[in-house]
């Protein structure tokens, strides 16, 4: 892989957050003063190694988020017109990337707290030759699996080996055309895929795992917004700004 390829990061954020209540499409909402989009994006921009950001938003607030994200500096900025899936943001997104890509990440903007650390280290891992890296942290639950066809509560149907487990978060990194021929081969017949790993599986493509973060959680129900702003704080104060 040629070494002077940029790099790009696809922003899905087009999606309501149903699971976080009534209000504004999730990244629209605020954390700390500013939307979690901008917290997200700024994370991104933070890094050296990132040439390109693009955002993919709500169809109807394109306008309001090139007015959120347009000022930052540092980084090449474009929004997309998000689609009815996460999936279908991605696909959106990636056909404006041009030739000069070679590693394209994809972050969600429910994740705004992601460290700079993070977002370098799956660089450097796409860099260093994997064609898909994605971060995972060990579970903390035990996971079962349950058969809910009988009717009534679900009945367990087995417990998968927890060490044989990993919460996956992103960002994600791929060679640009591995997520290229991933969205390429979409069957619209097969349930939506909630990642991007899991189309570029499909292909055959091994994808290595790197040591996810815990402040790379994604903010889903409200509780999450009560760590994030737990989570702000105390950067802040070990800034010493507080
Ligand atoms: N996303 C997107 N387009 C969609 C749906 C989701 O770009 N049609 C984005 C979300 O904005 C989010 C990321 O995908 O940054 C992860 O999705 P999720 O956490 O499920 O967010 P929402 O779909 O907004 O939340 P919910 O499922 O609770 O409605
Ligand atoms: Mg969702």
């Amino acid at each position: 892989m040629a070494e002077s390829g940029q790099v790009a990061v696809i922003v899905p954020a087009a999606g309501r957050g149903e699971r976080l209540g009534p209000g504004a499409p999730k990244a629209l909402r605020f954390l700390d003063g500013s939307p979690m989009l901008l917290h997200a994006v700024r994370a991104l921009a933070a890094s050296r190694l990132v040439d390109h950001i693009v955002v993919a938003a709500p169809p109807e607030d394109v306008e309001g988020v090139r007015g959120i994200v347009g000022h930052l500096e540092g980084v090449q900025l474009s929004v997309v017109s998000g689609g009815e899936t996460r999936q279908e943001s991605v696909a959106r997104a990636l056909i404006g990337l041009g030739p000069e890509v070679d590693v394209v990440l994809v972050h969600d903007a429910a994740r705004p707290l992601v460290p700079v650390e993070l977002v370098d280290a799956v660089i450097a891992a796409v860099r260093s030759g994997a064609a898909a890296v994605v971060p995972g942290l060990p579970l903390t639950d035990t996971v079962k699996t349950v058969d809910d066809s009988a009717g009534g509560p679900p009945r367990v149907s087995g417990t998968p080996d927890r060490a044989t487990l990993r919460a996956i978060q992103t960002p994600q990194g791929f060679r640009r055309e591995t997520l290229r021929n991933a969205h390429a081969m979409v069957d619209p017949d097969d349930p939506v895929h909630t990642d991007d790993a899991g189309l570029v599986e499909r292909l055959g493509v091994e994808v290595v795992v790197i040591p996810g973060h815990e402040e790379a959680f994604k903010v889903t129900r409200p509780i999450d917004l009560v760590f994030a702003e737990a989570v702000l704080a105390r950067r802040r104060s070990s800034d010493g700004r507080s």
